[in-house]
């Protein structure tokens, strides 16, 4: 039925060969329009487009390249039918990036060639710690880089993902995450920034702000897509705890970042979750979804289903008896755009339902959606990339730079006795054991986890004397056990230190090493604790007395008890970029001062959770009287290390903390000021950070909500003044989805982590 559509070929295309990809598609008012042009020109083109060709723009190409860069021609031929298509993706992750953008950009030209509208593909991917093909500037996890609170340096490397994303032709990344780490036993945490809704807020928007990067015409680089609306986490097993997953729940913790990020920026597009909330799966919440997103917050662009979130409708959740149902529901709430199997696609169910209006008239406005997300990318203009830049653009020298200031910001320092930075003796001789010593552990969304980095023996091999390695024990079974044990315990003998890295492993979803990961997507904890022997294994060293430091890897929290009682220090690396080796050399020497801070709080029982610091009053009411001694960890969940907890090398007091008026309307705004002191001796960089809480809100509320944070670099012996400027209008929150912000007494908490330790109170009267 699609055969009498006319193909037609450009001599352009006929004499083009693989590398040489020039094809412009001719934009309809010229290169000289602006984004204010581009309702129009959408206008103009949907007017000439049928319903299956506008259908079409609903769906993706992905998945094309295999390991060996082949693709599956006659798959390509049935997707090309004449009619256009929507988005087009790579395939395989870690793939050489020139030839993987060659091959795309040639298929991408020849369906350019034969859409009659001159209607581009766009190319789509992921981009958590960077570009999806090998040969990009692999990047610290976003796990990690959350650690790191600082937004200018994390704004410096998304510029560079930015540019090394459209250097290879992706002109739309399916990023950021804004999902809270609330849950550690999530196997995702390492896509997350953390499990404050304003950090990961901050974050978000310097991700969108920067991958966009608008030009001064109104165009973008690299369209963004804020994901997973809303993923959300139950409460275990605590007497009397609130029972989240209501409408006060959705709005002022799951959606808050997404409303942020909507009000501080301008993303391009939306990605709903797999999840259901309250019953209701997102991809076919007609209230959370459609009317949020659309009437509330009152965002015009695409929607993007997850991929086969549309096919699980019918096949996992059961609330589509089949396809054609499925894609008539996530339609009817606006999603415009289908990544998923081609065999279960809903969008391509829908083929046969031109003559229902209420249909065309959606696939109508999905068509608009994506027609616009192309024209604001410029991808009528540069369809693909210029081959000629891939190489020189992709892990530049300034790149690379970038990615070494953030490495270096990303590992937090949980303990230390005095052992760290390491004395010249100690590093005479050096033990490196573990299994996570010698490979390189990048995260799940990495381009590629094998061809280059440095592992930390690598990195302890360039700072030691001598170097005894030892694997240990297997991450996650007893295989040869005693045998790989022995030998480690032989090697921390001769040593003056032992450095020991235990963790999860978290690689490339393409990895050829994936056979003991347990991290990542798929891979959730049933326990916090290091996997298999690991713990058995540091019980081992610390016994031999030569002092431990524990060097912690993977993109979760681990319960470190045992550690945090008998190591010397520990050092959480979250997932190491390629200089992950390196830059932790840095830190045992000195040379690097660390100043990452944690952004999820660490429990000290796999069973003590939720740990999160902001919780509600009731979460953690503790009884008048423990009647049994095995209660106490639960109802007295206290985090082993606290959210926005780090160690320096160097010591900072806060002091003079004021406010210029404590008395104020709902209009105004606190003006809080502070002096940072620098009073150790060396030069470091302390995370300043501003919590609230307001006394009587109409629903319960959490003990504090962070509310600015900055990161300030300060010489021994140094002072600065440090101002917050909060207006009233940001201490509201949600009753039933209706903002509100009350005259009442609000608690303002100033310091250095979340713990009440490390916090001083000032106390600020709102009025009406
Ligand atoms: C280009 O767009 C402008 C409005 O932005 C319009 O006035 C003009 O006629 C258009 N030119 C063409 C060739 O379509
Ligand atoms: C774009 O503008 C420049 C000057 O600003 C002009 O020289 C050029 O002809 C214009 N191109 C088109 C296609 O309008
Ligand atoms: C619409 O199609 C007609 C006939 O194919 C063509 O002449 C016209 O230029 C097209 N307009 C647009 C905006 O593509
Ligand atoms: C890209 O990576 C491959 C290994 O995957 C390597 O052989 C090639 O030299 C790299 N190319 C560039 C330009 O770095
Ligand atoms: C589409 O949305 C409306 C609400 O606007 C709802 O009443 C209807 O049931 C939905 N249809 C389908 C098929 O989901
Ligand atoms: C559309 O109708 C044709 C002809 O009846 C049929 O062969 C095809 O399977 C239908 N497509 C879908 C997606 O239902
Ligand atoms: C880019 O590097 C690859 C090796 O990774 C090489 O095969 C290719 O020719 C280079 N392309 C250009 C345009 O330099
Ligand atoms: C890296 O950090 C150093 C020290 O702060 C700074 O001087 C340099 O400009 C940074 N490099 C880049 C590329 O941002
Ligand atoms: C233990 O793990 C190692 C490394 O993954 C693997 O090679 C070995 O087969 C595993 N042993 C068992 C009994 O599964
Ligand atoms: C620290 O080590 C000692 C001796 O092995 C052990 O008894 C103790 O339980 C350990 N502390 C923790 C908190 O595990």
């Amino acid at each position: 039925m699609y055969s009498s559509i006319k193909r037609w070929a450009s001599p352009l295309w006929l004499a083009s060969t693989l590398a040489s990809s020039r094809v412009m598609a001719v934009p309809l008012n010229g290169t000289n329009s602006t984004a204010a042009d581009i309702p129009r020109r959408v206008k103009e083109i949907l007017s000439n487009m049928t319903f299956l060709e506008k259908l079409a723009q609903t769906r993706n190409y992905g998945g094309q390249l295999q390991a060996d860069l082949s693709y599956d021609r006659d798959a390509f031929e049935t997707f090309n039918l004449g009619n256009g298509g929507g988005s087009i993706s790579f395939g395989t992750r870690g793939l050489p990036a020139y030839r993987a953008t060659e091959i795309i950009s040639s298929l991408i030209e020849e369906l350019l060639e034969k859409d009659k509208h001159g209607i581009p593909i766009i190319n789509v991917a992921d981009s958590v710690n960077g570009i999806t093909l090998g040969n990009g500037t692999l990047f610290p996890a976003s796990i990690s880089m959350g650690q790191s609170w600082n937004i200018d340096l994390f704004s410096k490397a998304v510029d560079v993902m930015s540019a090394e994303n459209r250097a290879i032709g992706i002109h739309w990344v399916l990023s950021p995450e804004l999902d809270l780490a609330r849950e550690p036993r999530y196997g995702r945490v390492g896509e997350m920034y953390g499990e404050d809704w304003y950090h990961v807020s901050e974050f978000g928007t310097a991700y969108v702000d920067h991958m966009q990067a608008k030009d001064e015409k109104g165009f973008v680089r690299v369209a963004t897509c804020m994901k997973h609306w809303v993923y959300g986490s139950g409460l275990a097993g605590i007497n009397e705890a609130p029972i989240p997953g209501g409408l006060n729940d959705f709005w002022n913790v799951y959606a808050a970042p997404y409303i942020a990020v909507f009000k501080n920026s301008d993303p391009l597009s939306l990605m709903p979750s797999y999840s259901s909330y309250d019953h209701v799966p997102m991809h076919s919440d007609v209230q959370l979804t459609r009317d949020v997103i659309r009437e509330d917050l009152k965002f015009d662009g695409l929607i993007i289903s997850d991929w086969a979130g549309i096919t699980q409708l019918h096949t996992t959740q059961f609330t589509a008896s089949d396809m054609e149902v499925a894609g008539i529901q996530s339609l009817n709430i606006t999603i415009d755009h289908e990544i998923g199997p081609p065999a279960y696609s809903g969008m391509e169910a829908l083929t046969n339902l031109s003559s229902n209006q209420a249909i065309a008239d959606r696939v109508t406005e999905a068509a608009r959606r994506m027609l616009y997300l192309k024209f604001i990318t410029r991808t009528f203009e540069q369809p693909v990339p210029d081959l000629t830049k891939v190489n020189s653009t992709l892990r530049s020298d300034t790149h690379q730079e970038v990615n070494l200031n953030m490495t270096r910001e990303s590992m937090v320092l949980l303990k230390n006795d005095g052992i760290l930075p390491l004395s010249e003796s100690a590093r005479e001789h050096i033990a490196v054991i573990g299994p996570m010593a010698d490979v390189i552990n990048p995260g799940h969304y990495a381009g590629s986890d094998y061809t280059f980095g440095s592992t930390i023996l690598d990195g302890v091999r360039k700072i030691a004397g001598e170097v005894s390695h030892a694997k240990g024990c297997y991450r996650t079974n007893y295989t040869n056990f005693e045998e790989l044990r022995d030998e480690a315990i032989a090697a921390a003998k001769d040593s003056k230190v032992a450095i020991l890295a235990l963790g999860a492993a978290s690689v490339t979803l393409d990895s050829k090493n994936p056979y003991d990961r347990t991290d990542g997507e798929g891979y959730d904890h049933a326990d916090l604790d290091f996997p298999g022997p690991q713990v058995d294994l540091l019980k081992a060293i610390v016994e031999t007395g030569t002092p431990v430091i524990v060097v912690a890897s993977g993109g979760q929290v681990f319960t470190m008890e045992y550690a945090a009682a008998n190591a010397s220090a520990i050092v959480h690396t979250w997932l190491q970029g390629e200089l992950g080796g390196e830059v932790l050399a840095e830190i045992l020497t000195g040379e690097t001062n660390p100043s990452a801070k944690l952004s999820v709080s660490i429990p000290r029982l796999s069973s003590a959770i939720p740990i999160y610091y902001n919780y509600l009053p009731m979460e953690r009411k503790v009884p008048a009287q423990m009647d049994y001694d095995w209660q106490f960890p639960l109802i007295n969940r206290v985090a082993r290390y606290p959210f926005g907890f780090g160690l320096s090398y160097t010591t900072f007091s806060v002091s003079d903390i004021d406010v210029a008026n404590k008395d104020i309307s709902i209009g105004d705004h606190v003006a809080l000021s502070l002096v940072l002191t620098n009073t150790g001796d060396r030069k470091g960089k302390e995370v300043v950070q501003v919590y609230f809480r307001q006394a009587y809100p109409a629903i319960e509320r959490p003990v504090k909500n962070l509310v600015r944070f900055s990161k300030v670099e300060l010489d021994s012996g140094e002072s600065t003044t440090i101002d917050f400027t909060i207006p009233v209008s940001e201490l509201g929150y949600y009753v039933n989805g209706e903002r509100r912000v009350d005259p009442d007494t609000y608690s303002f908490f100033v310091g250095t982590s979340s713990d009440d330790d490390d916090l001083s109170t000032l106390t600020v009267t709102v009025s009406e």
